[in-house]
């Protein structure tokens, strides 16, 4: 299997289905629905959903059965970084290598559209999980609404305490506290509704799950080396932020080569799970890699 062949196909997949999202229509808050879309197809990896479809094809072949769930975590995905580019809260003027939502458009207007995103998400799952065409038990929805909820329940927590911790030196406990709800909720959502989704076992839940756990965390590593050593041109948001912040990171605990080291260490645990799949995993085994690789 070619990766980047294979990832790019994924990627051009999730273009192409958020596009049926964006609003056109002419309305007063037409300028509202335009910065939404200004974030949404600004040049993500779309990482998440395709987190959702890769893990629900290792089960299933039918992934338009959960691309609207996909296409939701993306939106969620989307609402966090308007979010957490504001003023209150990290306070970026760069993200994709263009302005951020509140500097391109204005806070108001910033604000609502992460709301809106976060609203849409849930307009897309329920009008899924009605639709009188999909034949998954009600129990199964329930709990595919609930896992999502829950979820943006811990992302929020984790928002919370990363702007609660500025400046303080929080223990190893608390940090993991921080990144996996903030980051690590999220991508362990991705994993496991596709998984869910595709009617896997309990096993194979409990195992997907440890992956998904072991690459959020590792995630937001990568996530923080970038701000010390990546470039801004390739990972299109300003480098330096979190210690001008005086975040407390990984970094700014035990520096840099240990980050690397943990890093390295979650994506190997992470990679043995998909290797016990065999060669049906080999794009999550390569995903997790790519996590631990990539310069964006
Ligand atoms: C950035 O996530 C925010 C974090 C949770 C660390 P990504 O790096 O996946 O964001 P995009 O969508 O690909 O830019
Ligand atoms: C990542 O926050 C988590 C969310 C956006 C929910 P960060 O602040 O660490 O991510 P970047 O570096 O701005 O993308
Ligand atoms: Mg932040
Ligand atoms: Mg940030």
């Amino acid at each position: 299997m070619d990766f980047k062949e294979e990832l790019k196909k994924y990627q051009n997949i999730v273009e192409k289905e958020l596009e049926k999202y964006i609003r056109k229509d002419a309305c007063p808050e037409r300028i509202l629905n335009e910065s939404v879309e200004y974030s949404l197809m600004a040049g993500g990896k779309r990482l998440r959903p395709i987190l959702v479809l890769a893990t629900y094809s290792l089960f299933k072949k039918d992934i338009e059965k959960c691309m609207p769930f996909a296409m939701a975590v993306e939106m969620v995905h989307n609402f966090s970084l308007i979010h957490d580019d504001l003023p209150g809260i990290d306070n970026d003027d760069f993200r994709h290598g263009k302005l951020t939502n509140h500097k391109k458009f204005n806070e108001a207007t910033a604000i609502l559209a992460g709301d809106s995103l976060l609203n849409q998400a849930y307009i897309v799952i329920s009008e899924t999980l009605l639709n009188a065409e999909n034949k998954y038990d009600l129990e199964l929805k329930i709990k595919a609404f609930n896992e999502f909820s829950l979820a943006i329940d811990r992302l929020i927590a984790g928002e919370y305490v990363d702007t609660e911790f500025e400046g303080k030196d929080v223990s190893l406990e608390y940090l993991e506290y921080n990144y996996n709800n903030k980051t690590g909720a999220l991508i362990k959502l991705c994993v496991r509704l596709g998984a869910i989704l595709a009617s896997a076992q309990n096993e194979d839940l409990e195992k997907l799950t440890k992956y998904a756990e072991k690459i959020g965390l590792a995630f937001q590593i990568k996530d923080d080396i970038l701000s010390v050593e990546g470039d801004e041109l390739i990972t299109g948001k300003p480098v330096g932020n979190d210690e001008a912040k005086g975040k407390c990171t990984y970094i700014s605990k035990y520096g840099l080569e240990e980050a690397k080291r943990t890093l390295k260490e979650l994506i190997d645990e992470s990679v043995s799970i998909a290797e016990s799949y065999g060669e049906n995993a080999e794009f999550l085994k390569q995903l997790a890699l790519y996590i631990m690789n990539r310069n964006k």
